[in-house]
């Protein structure tokens, strides 16, 4: 199997490759993977959440595309919230919603503009605020105690015009920096706030009780991927520090890094249609949404796959952290 994906992995063309010899679920089922971005993201077509979320075969092909092209896109999808949750269990344990989100104490994160009303909320409303928030690049839940591996966002109702994901690959960015700045970052580890990105939108998007509930995190700058190897940068929106380093020093580094990893013509830009299903590596990649008028109704539910040990993220720690653990 690992020679074929290799082969997948070659340069950005725009053809189908078949993936049928490699799984025998629902007796054969056809499965091709057509590649969408500048060298990673790609399709999988073929096959659904629920053939995925119950057969094996299925399981092992998908994961493998996952850790080689960091972003899958699953087209034309019936997805309910159970058919979305048993199809993210099979990728490792789901999070449970974090307080101050739609969704808080389940393991479904409503990324919504529909107030209880069931009417759109005004452009100053929070949540609003919160999708601004979402349009700065990042990664998901670096700012949490337990990282995430996946994020998996289905699209419930899209507005006609904007609102699209984009993603740039931080393993591609991470094998275009010189080897003395990628050592240099092997051996360097920031420190990630949620109430940092927040503030970048208002001072006080963070509330209290979120700011309590999540604490400063610490983790290495690259994240190395068990499976093959490759490393990434590992940094977000959320990232506002660098270990031993002064303060305006880390902050211009950490800048310099983002604006490197997402450098124009390195992203893959998603254009959602309904039935569309992305997931997407927290550790190889960054994300951000791109606005939409905001009269227009916007309804994404998301599930997150935290990251365990079979993942590396027992190596994103500090070594004095990992010691004291
Ligand atoms: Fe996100």
């Amino acid at each position: 199997m690992r020679a074929e994906i290799e082969l997948l992995a070659l340069p950005f063309e725009p053809m189908c490759h078949n993936l049928a010899g490699h799984n025998d679920n629902k007796g054969g089922l056809p499965m091709d993977l057509v590649p969408m971005g500048p060298g990673f993201a790609a399709e999988l077509r073929g096959v659904t959440l629920s053939d995925i979320a119950s057969d094996d075969a299925a399981y092992a092909a998908v994961r493998a595309a996952f850790e080689e092209h960091s972003v899958l896109v699953f087209r034309d999808q019936e997805v309910t919230d159970e058919i979305q949750l048993d199809f993210s269990r099979r990728f490792g344990p789901p999070e449970v919603t974090k307080i101050g989100s739609q969704g808080t104490g389940s393991h479904f994160v409503i990324l919504s503009t529909i107030g209880p009303d069931g009417e759109v909320v005004p452009p100053d409303h929070r949540l609003v605020l919160r999708n601004r928030a979402n349009q700065l690049w990042h990664t998901d839940s670096s700012f949490k105690r337990v990282p995430a591996l996946t994020s998996i966002l289905s699209a419930r109702i899209i507005p006609a015009h904007g609102g699209e994901t984009e993603y740039v690959s931080t393993r591609l960015a991470f094998e275009r920096l010189d080897a003395p700045m990628r050592e240099r970052l092997e051996n360097s580890f920031a420190w990630h706030d949620y109430a940092h990105s927040r503030g970048q939108i208002a001072p006080d998007l963070a509330s209290p009780e979120e700011r309590a509930a999540l604490p400063p995190q610490c983790w290495r700058m690259v994240w190395r991927n068990p499976v093959n190897g490759r490393g990434a940068i590992y940094l977000a929106s959320h990232a506002y520090a660098v270990e031993g380093m002064e303060p305006a020093a880390g902050k211009k580094l950490i800048d310099e890094l983002m604006a490197f990893s997402t450098a124009p013509g390195t992203g893959y830009m998603h254009q959602w249609r309904k039935g569309d299903v992305v997931m997407w590596d927290n550790r190889a990649t960054m994300h951000r949404g791109r606005p939409w008028p905001s009269h227009e109704a916007r309804l994404m539910i998301r599930t997150t796959i935290s990251a365990t040990e079979a993942d590396g993220a027992n190596t994103m720690r500090p070594p004095s952290s990992q010691a004291a653990e």
